[in-house]
């Protein structure tokens, strides 16, 4: 069976439950952020290109309330971890706040440090049901939630939902050292209950995609609990090939470049590797339009041939695949009423999405627990709203 996600009314009441044991007073501020879903457009962010993700109902909770001192304290819980962490640092003169341990407080600093106005001292509990190191943008609901949180507590509210994704971003790449793209970030700001979001990294123009036609089908997302590495060499290495090839060519990004380009790349002596590379990234964006399309269309066989010509240019181009991904894509492929399956987020381990008939959500589920060596956990994804603010009630 898939898993049942708890609704945010019940993440938000344990929340209220920990900040009044830990403070002794209720909080006045509740906001959270979701984890997001990527159907399609995998490594092509950062190259200026198209992704179509979705907001899921998995969340990030932040209750709080200013405390009247310079100091901040905050304390987390994460269901997939089942740790309770303490953190306390001031807050009064932001260009001292510095990352270090733990990790999990990099993104909240970062976020504070980056604020766009002063923030005063304030009490906090975080609580999420985003599964950590999953690929399912853990980190990026936590800034997005504690910017919306810091926006609540400030009365600073962020103009254009494309600056406050920004700014969460800088958090990642300079509090995180995480050299992510934006897509994360843009969708748990920029999600919409019952759609996916087109979002063309070079200029941020979004288009909402209904997902309420889709009827019969349903996206199911795997989670190999094979923790990815996100932060690993891996992902930057395939960064940096990109952004070498683009330079190569004299072009701002791979978003300038056709598959006519390869034939110059391999003359200047591009090595294989970024041949593959390159190739990849011009055809997913491709991919991830031509699946749009389809969406808009109701051609439901083809997203999912799309998502499968996706994953295999992830596996055999890209090479961010991993044996366990693979081995749970290939065991969806072959149950009836499966029109796609591939990994989702950054790969190297993590989850995978499988569009496929409501029918034959169970008969996946138990192919898969037979044949995988690991234990996976399911989710059914369905498309859910961007970070907002809650009441206190
Ligand atoms: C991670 C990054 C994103 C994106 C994906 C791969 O999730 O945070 O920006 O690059 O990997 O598509």
């Amino acid at each position: 069976m898939a898993q049942v996600i708890p609704t945010i009314d019940q993440v938000k009441a344990e929340a209220m439950e920990i900040f009044r044991k830990e403070f002794g007073d209720d909080p006045d501020i509740c906001v959270f952020a979701p984890g997001r879903v990527n159907l399609i457009g995998e490594h092509t962010d950062y190259n200026e290109g198209f992704v179509l993700p979705m907001a899921l109902p998995m969340v990030t909770i932040i209750v709080g309330k200013v405390n009247g001192n310079k100091n901040c304290t905050i304390v987390s819980t994460s269901k997939s971890i089942t740790t309770t962490s303490k953190l306390e640092f001031d807050v009064s003169d932001r260009s001292k706040i510095a990352p270090g341990e733990p990790k999990w407080a990099n993104y909240v600093k970062g976020c504070i440090a980056y604020f766009p106005a002063d923030v005063p001292g304030f009490n906090a509990v975080i609580v999420s049901t985003v599964p950590m190191g999953s690929g399912l943008s853990s980190s990026a609901a936590l800034e997005v939630a504690t910017y919306t949180f810091l926006e609540a507590l400030t009365g600073v509210e962020c103009k254009d939902p494309r600056d406050k994704a920004l700014v969460c971003q800088k958090a990642e790449h300079e509090f995180a050292n995480v050299p992510c793209g934006i897509m994360d970030q843009f969708i748990s700001v920029m999600g919409k209950q019952g759609h996916a979001l087109l979002l063309d990294c070079r200029d941020l123009s979004v288009t909402q995609i209904p997902m309420d036609g889709i009827d019969d089908y349903v996206f199911l997302i795997t989670n190999s609990n094979s923790p990815h590495k996100l932060s690993s060499s891996a992902f930057r290495e395939r960064r940096d090939a990109c952004f070498e090839a683009a330079k190569m060519l004299g072009k701002k990004s791979l978003r300038e470049v056709t598959l006519d380009d390869l034939e110059v790349l391999k003359k200047q002596g591009a090595s294989e590797i970024i041949l593959k590379r390159v190739g990849h990234v011009i055809n997913e964006n491709s991919r991830t339009l031509a699946a749009t399309a389809a969406f808009q269309a109701g051609d439901y066989i083809k997203v999912g041939e799309l998502m499968n010509e996706s994953h295999d240019s992830l596996r055999d181009n890209y090479e961010v695949s991993s044996n366990e991904l693979d081995t749970l894509v290939n065991t969806a492929r072959k149950i009836p009423g499966v029109l796609g399956s591939r990994l989702t987020g950054a790969g190297f381990g993590g989850c995978t999405i499988t569009f496929l008939k409501k029918d034959s959500v169970d008969l996946v589920i138990a192919a898969i627990n037979k044949s995988y060596s690991g234990t996976a956990s399911f989710y059914i994804a369905s498309p859910s709203v961007g970070t907002g603010k809650l009441d206190c009630k």
